[in-house]
């Protein structure tokens, strides 16, 4: 058995847990209300490379534009797409509402879906694993 179970409740809204699936990092997000507004923003597509995850598919229920299976539940495979560095997460502010990724190496970022930004090297969006909401409060993954 390689599944993972999360408890959501420890974790505050706009921030996220790091777990360990497949001895990968695995990011487990809440996000806000604003944090998914960011992700429908004008203009907000435009300055990623690959918007609607055509190139690097996620499971069935999270092909959707949060890019998980409810919205304010995000899950992530914490491993940049360039040469596999832990990207850090920058946590909302006042000044920014967003949540975002960084990466450390080479400057690589992220949206709170995981979508890789333009101009920078990472080639694709940062992949989901497999999700299943247990409950409300708990999933599940793998
Ligand atoms: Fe992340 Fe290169 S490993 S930008």
């Amino acid at each position: 058995d390689d599944t993972v179970d999360v408890d959501l409740s420890a974790i505050p809204p706009g921030q996220q847990t790091v777990v360990t699936w497949r001895g990968w990092p695995v990011f487990v997000q809440r996000r806000t209300a604003a944090m998914l507004a960011s992700l429908q923003a004008p203009g907000a597509a435009q300055r990623l490379r690959d918007p609607e995850s055509k190139i690097l598919q996620q499971p069935k229920d999270a092909t959707n534009w949060h890019r998980s299976v409810v919205p304010e539940i995000g899950v992530l495979i914490g491993i940049c797409t360039h040469l596999g560095c832990v990207p850090s997460y920058d946590t909302p502010s006042p000044a920014d509402q967003s949540g975002k990724y960084a990466c450390p190496c080479h400057g690589s970022q992220f949206d709170i879906a995981g979508r890789a930004y333009k101009n920078a090297p990472a080639p694709y969006n940062l992949p989901v694993p497999p999700v299943t909401m247990v409950s409300e409060t708990h999933l599940r993954i793998g």
